[in-house]
């Protein structure tokens, strides 16, 4: 994808992963709105030269107002996300809302320019591999956006009820929200169809707030891995989980 004036959105640009991702994005000579949840966030975007849009991805009202707002986009950077610690169903919920429901939200929110490229910001932490058979079966054959989301209202329920770990789902809201994002990926790969391309992308284990001190990458290294997504071909894959541009499994 030849960046030049090319509009490219990137929630939780002001710090980590996001603000690396966006950086780059500008220094290729894209257009880049970049959004932040709080007024330090967005004064610190702002005085970094970015067009800094507010945006708490766990707030419906809030997503509604940055989509209504935005000229069309080439490219859709769904970053912002949340490793929460502790496990009961409030931050589920809340993990559900800012790692799934916000970024399809905004896919399906903004207006994608002909043969725009969506990536989701994933994890490896959401393959499938440490979910039991009922679960990973679930999450397999939820074939639409909708069918995605009404998991997640299940897992939720069944969170509420402690009948979670019965059901085959691991103890971590973290994995389960990337799995699904895995899923809605595909989901809506198939929704908009030839137009766009959208693919869930895994940066690796990167040294930020949340990967810590001891992951083994750098900043450099992750966002390579986000911005391969923005520049998949036209007839490229589209649906799909990588890392470093190669196909992982899901
Ligand atoms: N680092 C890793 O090893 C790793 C590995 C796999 C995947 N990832 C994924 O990569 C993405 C970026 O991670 P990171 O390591 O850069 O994390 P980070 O340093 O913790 O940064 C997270 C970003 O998301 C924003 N954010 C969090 N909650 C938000 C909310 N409710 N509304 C709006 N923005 C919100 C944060 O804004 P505030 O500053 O306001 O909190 C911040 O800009 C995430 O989706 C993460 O799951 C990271």
């Amino acid at each position: 994808m030849n960046l030049l004036d090319q509009t490219v959105l990137v929630t939780g640009a002001n710090r980590g992963l996001g603000r690396a991702v966006a950086q780059t994005l500008r220094a290729a000579g894209a257009r880049v709105i970049a959004t932040a949840r709080t007024a330090e966030g967005l004064a610190e975007l702002r005085d970094a030269g970015f067009d800094a849009r507010p945006l708490e991805a766990a707030d419906a009202i809030s997503r509604a107002a940055l989509v209504a707002d935005l000229p069309p986009l080439d490219g859709l950077v769904n970053n912002a996300g949340v490793a929460l610690k502790g496990f009961d169903v409030g931050m589920a919920r809340r993990t559900l809302a800012v790692n799934l429901r916000a970024p399809v939200a905004l896919a399906r929110g903004a207006t994608l320019r002909p043969g725009a490229r969506v990536v989701m910001v994933s994890s490896g932490m959401g393959e499938l591999a440490g979910f039991g058979p009922e679960a990973r079966q679930r999450i397999h054959a939820a074939g639409t956006v909708e069918t995605v989301l009404a998991l997640a209202d299940a897992w939720l329920q069944a969170v509420e009820r402690g009948t979670d770990l019965q059901l085959g789902w691991p103890r971590s809201a973290y994995s389960v929200s990337k799995a699904m994002l895995n899923a809605a990926t595909r989901a809506l790969a198939r929704e908009l169809g030839p137009a766009a391309r959208v693919n869930a992308v895994c940066p690796g284990w990167v040294r930020t707030d949340m990967g810590g001190a001891a992951a083994p990458r750098d900043l450099a290294e992750g966002a390579a891995s986000i911005l391969w997504g923005l520049s998949v071909a036209p007839d490229g894959p589209t649906g799909g989980f990588f890392r470093d541009g190669a196909p992982i499994a899901f």
